[in-house]
């Protein structure tokens, strides 16, 4: 064994006594595979953040070409490390810090074995695997059950190539597939389990289709306002599948297909306009609600078709819009000098008032945390609900 092999698994030992001291991991058999799986060829390249200029994030390329020492050190963080941004961008494009809106990654670790000691697997559990990023879950999911048993689809054929490769070189040989993981992977179906790494606004047919019943799918269900919920949902005889969501903030980039079409400047332009002519009253609930992470999801349940906007005119303060580009409906919430908020409405949709609405329920029940949700879905309707004293409160997603 080289230094270089006997640093990287000294560092993978104590990656796996840290998990397990902060409670994410827990079986042997896990752990074993954190042990032996070298994470450091899954990203041989990475980018960092750092702070630019006027509070503007910028990401930092790492290699082990500089610093291997150093490199190496951070390939073994509990760390997410981004391996993508804007859809293109690699480190390897760029020797400066950049911007850009991370498009793939290497996913925390510690959150990775999370999701994996959820699967509850057996020796003989097959896996279907939702965006396969570096190849760094896939590959601790080979070395627990089994090449022959995992199946791993990513949707970016350049990401899917470095996958490929890491895995080879790491002695892996799943199944892997380049392609959108929304169709699943029917070839190999039905799956014990189906694990998705990026999130999905609405958990596809597909998925249920290619799940055996008695089997089980782990998804972080998101939306467009920024609002997430790790959910463990497990397939029923009738192709109906339906659970919780699981404690904690867990959050993936979004399904590519399912990404909202951005709010164009004709959009914004008529809601600015239609907002402007519309009767204004006092919020009785703020945009700030997107500082609480429950509240965040609440709103978004409430508003599923709908993008949020801060913008600033002419210097005046931040302005929080909402817009439903489907409809053109459109609420704008106004900070007051005194405190609170002025609301204005337009459109079809009264989305501030379903947003208070559904805020309102929430804080009656308490103020519930995302692990009081609960799910179902049968591929067309999905349902999202709380139980509260006044009997169970649901939202729909058709
Ligand atoms: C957080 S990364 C995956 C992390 C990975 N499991 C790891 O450990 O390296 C999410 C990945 O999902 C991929 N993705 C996004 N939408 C997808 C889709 N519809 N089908 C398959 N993969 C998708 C992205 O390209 C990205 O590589």
């Amino acid at each position: 064994m080289t230094d270089h092999d006997a640093h990287a698994a000294s560092l993978r030992h104590a990656l796996a006594d840290e998990l397990q001291r902060v409670g994410e991991l827990h079986s042997p058999q896990w752990r074993r595979a954190v042990e032996r799986v070298p994470r450091h060829l899954f990203v041989p390249e990475f980018f960092r953040w750092t702070d630019g200029p006027n509070g503007v994030t910028l990401w930092a390329p790492v290699s082990g070409d500089h610093d291997p020492d150093r490199w190496l050190e951070l390939a073994y963080r509990d760390e997410t490390w981004v391996t993508q941004l804007d859809r293109h961008i690699t480190p390897h494009d760029v020797t400066e810090p950049v911007s850009g809106d991370p498009t793939s990654s290497s996913t925390l670790p510690g959150l990775v074995v999370r999701m994996l000691e959820y699967l509850a697997v057996a020796d003989d559990t097959t896996v279907l695997e939702i965006g396969t990023g570096t190849g760094y879950s896939t590959a601790l999911m080979c070395d627990r059950l089994g090449d022959g048993r995992i199946t791993s689809i990513e949707v970016d054929p350049g990401v899917a190539a470095n996958a490929a490769a890491a895995l080879r070189r790491a002695g892996f040989a799943p199944n892997l597939v380049n392609g959108d993981g929304l169709d699943g992977v029917p070839g190999r179906a039905p799956y014990d389990r189906v694990i998705a790494t990026c999130s999905v606004r609405k958990i596809p047919r597909a998925w249920l289709d290619q799940t055996r019943s008695g089997g089980r799918i782990l998804v972080t269900v998101t939306g467009w306002l920024g609002g997430y919920g790790l959910a463990m949902l497990d397939m029923g005889d009738d192709g109906v599948a339906e659970g919780r969501f699981l404690p904690g903030t867990v959050s993936f980039m979004i399904a590519r297909p399912q990404a909202p079409s951005p709010i164009s400047d004709d959009q914004m332009s008529t809601a600015f306009k239609a907002l402007t002519e519309a009767t204004s009253r006092a919020a009785v609930v703020g945009p700030d609600i997107r500082q609480d992470w429950a509240g965040t999801f609440v709103t978004q349940l409430a508003l599923p078709a709908a993008q949020v906007k801060t913008i600033s005119i002419d210097g005046g303060p931040l302005i929080t819009y909402y817009v439903d580009t489907a409809t053109g409906s459109a609420a704008s919430l106004t900070p007051e000098p005194g405190g609170g908020w002025t609301v204005r409405q337009s459109g079809r949709i009264r989305l501030w008032d379903d947003a208070e609405s559904a805020v309102a329920i929430w804080r009656r029940a308490g103020s519930p945390e995302i692990d009081q949700f609960r799910i179902r879905t049968d591929g067309h309707e999905q349902r999202v609900w709380l139980d509260t004293d006044d009997g169970p409160v649901s939202w729909s997603l058709r």
